[in-house]
């Protein structure tokens, strides 16, 4: 069983250089289907998640090569539109290439996407604001056919914000007939980053970034080279590592100006962390200070993604305090493993109510998901003794090599086979 071993106890010093975004990246390569044509993608992170979807794009007959982390695609014999549903499965992020597909195809089939350990991940947005856009969806049991002879633009009013359904209606409406307006959309920088790759490709897109965006249809995008931005989620896992440990790290090309709320809270935790041009420098001396409640929120809010990392430290904090979850239903599957290694958490409705300890111990833990998997590696590095995270597929599907990253920075883990560990 894939597992890592950390040898826990160690004060990171240091510095570590972020990989490309995950969560930029694989909306982008769906935008690609989009123009016929080779792009070039740059600083594309090398991770499990990429792989399956490059794997998906292939079985769509794209033609695709890979050189390190630069990536030419060239989607011009774009044909098939059934997505094969052992990739759908397994990748759930597949439903990114919806809208991209009706926009080039016309016409696709698809299993659901289904949910995971995190929340049920229902897809009604997307198809809701499909529909509205002129595509037939038919659902079946246990998937559906969408069919459209032209995409019309139209004005969409998301009831709450959706990451997903503002990338999959965007990706629609860049290329349909007429204007698009999608209300309440979604203001994460990956959002940013699809909108500049598609401006850049020809698309006529404004008030990315914002709540308000509009599309005025275009008649064809062209191909480019695109550099995607550093991942703002393995940044603020890192800069939770050191809270965790404490220590001093530089984090190279972390992207400060996208993680304004993570900066605030590690700063009111007893971080001093100082941003530059090329990174962020994150030092930890001192006790690690509770916050009394701290609550996920859409960006520019504290991130979901990071809740779990941030929750390993306040473990370790003076004091008692609170984290709240508003965006996903079932994100703290990482609380029983936590209290395995001596936090003193309790979990209740949508909030975890945390008294800090001095220390946590080791133990053999199993990660169920990706970024509550990261955080047991951080509380591992912190813990005294010897910890062992199984299940680490999880952790590749967004972090190219979380050993390689911790141990610049002096943490000591490495990957394992569970079944040869005898601590
Ligand atoms: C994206 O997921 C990210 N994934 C997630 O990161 C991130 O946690 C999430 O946005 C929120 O920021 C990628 O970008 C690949 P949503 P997404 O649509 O788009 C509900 C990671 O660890 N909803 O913004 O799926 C949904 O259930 C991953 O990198 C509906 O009800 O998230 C959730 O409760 C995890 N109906 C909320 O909205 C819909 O049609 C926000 O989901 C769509 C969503």
């Amino acid at each position: 069983m894939d597992a890592i071993q950390i040898y826990g106890g160690n004060c990171p010093e240091g510095q570590i250089k972020i990989q490309g975004s995950k969560n930029a990246v694989l909306p982008i390569l769906a935008a690609t289907l989009l123009i016929d044509g080779t792009c070039e993608i740059k600083n594309c992170p090398i991770i499990s998640d990429v792989h399956h979807m490059l794997r998906l794009m292939e079985s769509l007959c794209c033609t695709i090569n890979r050189k390190g982390h630069t990536l030419t695609i060239d989607a011009a014999c774009l044909s098939r539109c059934d997505m094969p549903s052992d990739s759908v499965s397994v990748m759930r992020s597949s439903i990114m290439l919806l809208g991209a597909l009706l926009a080039r195809t016309g016409s696709v089939s698809m299993q659901y996407p289904g949910g995971c350990v995190i929340g049920q991940r229902p897809i009604d947005l997307h198809l809701q604001g499909l529909r509205k856009m002129g595509v037939i969806i038919e659902e079946k049991e246990d998937g559906f056919s969408a069919e459209a002879v032209r995409l019309t633009g139209a004005v969409h009013r998301l009831p709450f914000v959706s990451v997903g359904a503002t990338e999959n209606l965007l990706l629609a409406a860049v290329l349909a007939q007429g204007d698009t307006v999608i209300e309440n959309a979604a203001r994460e920088p990956e959002i940013t980053a699809l909108c500049d790759f598609l401006n850049t490709a020809g698309a006529d897109i404004e008030g990315a970034g914002t709540n308000r965006i509009l599309i005025h249809g275009v008649k064809k995008l062209h191909a480019i080279s695109y550099r995607i931005p550093s991942d703002r989620v393995v940044a603020g896992t890192y800069l939770a590592a050191c809270l965790c440990c404490g220590g001093e790290v530089f984090l190279k090309d972390a992207p400060g100006r996208q993680i304004v709320s993570v900066i605030k809270a590690a700063a009111a935790m007893g971080a001093r962390i100082y941003e530059s041009e090329d990174g962020i420098q994150v030092a930890c001396r001192e006790r690690r200070k509770m916050i009394p409640l701290l609550q996920t929120d859409s960006y520019p809010g504290f991130p979901t993604d990071l809740q779990s990392a941030f929750l390993a430290a306040m473990t370790l904090a003076d004091g008692e305090g609170a984290l709240q979850e508003t965006i996903f239903e079932n994100r703290f599957r990482i609380v029983p493993q936590l209290q395995k290694m001596g936090a003193d958490i309790v979990c209740r409705d949508n909030t975890v109510y945390v008294k800090g300890r001095r220390k946590l111990h080791g133990a053999v833990l199993q990660a169920q998901e990706l970024r509550g998997g990261a955080a047991l590696v951080l509380a591992g590095s912190a813990a005294e003794g010897t910890t062992v995270v199984c299940n680490r597929h999880f952790i590749e599907r967004g972090y190219e090599d979380i050993c390689k990253d911790l141990g610049e920075i002096g943490i000591r883990c490495k990957k394992i086979d569970y079944r040869e560990y005898n601590g």
